[in-house]
């Protein structure tokens, strides 16, 4: 086998020949397919994010992370929030690493991956996302690489971004073929849920949205707001989103969260806990399959590059 070094220079070499640019509009992956052949497989990408802050998307997904994780499933978490990142404290370990050392060489990605509850990973973004801006061809095409081989590693990979409708966390929203929008009943929450899904549809409107309502009252009241959600979606953007579900508000979430614990595990029969097997479940069986072959994480990271560029 090439020493890898000697592979990466060949393959910027190549790209710098063909001289290979990223094209939103087609599903050019940078680096040509065949230099992937060991590699067979890609993960479901989706982004989690809101209209307002403070909504519960971290707690979402590692909960929701974990859950599909007991049903069988390898998942991997990215922390994305670049204002205050925050899965570390919610699973109460601290990572070492983060994308930057990857993307300058210092570690590979199985490094700077770190191990939760059931064998979920997951890898700080920190400021690693902020080197995407400027990175170097060969750094990207470094980059793709280790990325490659988590496409290999995870079925899902969930990428848990901020609030709102800033460029950064758009980008994570348009580089993502899946997007989950959190919110909560709040008519503020809910107008910022759709002013942003708004904003998602005019750029995209082959994305797979999904919404879920957190901090309900009761099942009628989510159903009601859920539906409604949807028909506007429906009405006004031509949009047909998919209500994967909703949680209760539930005080076994706010004591997990003071243990650093996950709540699916410290209180496994809480309400909150089979509201989010219900999503996990959901979200298994709407699996977008034929999306699998062109999507991935790395045309997610070469994606982001780009957004976050232009
Ligand atoms: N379903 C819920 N029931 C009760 N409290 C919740 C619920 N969801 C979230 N919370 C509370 O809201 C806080 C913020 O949640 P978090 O996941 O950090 O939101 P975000 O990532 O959107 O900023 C949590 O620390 C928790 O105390
Ligand atoms: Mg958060």
């Amino acid at each position: 086998m090439k020493d890898q070094a000697v592979k990466l220079r060949e393959l910027v070499d190549k790209l710098n020949s063909k001289n290979l640019v990223f094209d939103d509009n087609s599903e050019e992956d940078i680096i040509p397919k065949e230099e992937y052949k060991e590699f067979k497989k890609n993960a479901r990408v989706i982004t989690i994010t809101s209209g307002k802050g403070g909504v519960g998307k971290t707690n979402i997904t590692i909960n929701l992370a974990i859950k599909l994780a007991q049903l069988g499933l390898k998942v991997i978490i990215i922390d994305a929030d670049l204002g205050l990142s925050n899965v570390d404290i919610v699973l109460g370990k601290t990572p070492k690493y983060n994308l930057s050392d990857v993307i300058n060489y210092r570690k590979n990605i199985n490094d700077i991956l770190e191990e939760g509850p059931y064998g979920i990973k997951f890898i700080s973004g920190g400021s690693g996302l902020q080197d995407l801006i400027k990175i170097s061809k060969d750094k990207l095409a470094h980059l793709l690489i280790e990325f490659g081989k988590l496409d290999q590693e995870a079925d899902i990979v969930f990428i848990d971004t901020g609030a709102g409708i800033s460029d950064k966390v758009m980008s994570f929203i348009y580089a993502a073929k899946e997007v989950i929008v959190v919110t909560t009943p709040e008519p503020t929450a809910i107008t910022d849920a759709y002013a942003l899904i708004k904003n998602i549809a005019q750029k995209d409107k082959t994305k797979n949205i999904s919404i879920i309502l957190n901090r309900v009252e009761n099942s009628i009241e989510a159903r009601n707001i859920l539906e409604k959600i949807y028909q506007v979606c429906y009405k006004f953007l031509g949009l047909t989103i998919c209500k994967l579900g909703f949680i209760y508000n539930d005080i076994n979430i706010s004591k997990a969260v003071k243990m650093q614990e996950p709540f699916i595990i410290a209180y496994e029969k809480s309400q909150a806990a089979l509201n989010i097997t219900d999503i996990a479940r959901t979200l298994v069986r709407i699996n977008h399959k034929e999306d699998e072959k062109k999507y991935g994480l790395r045309l997610f990271v070469n994606k982001l590059k780009w957004f976050f560029n232009t």
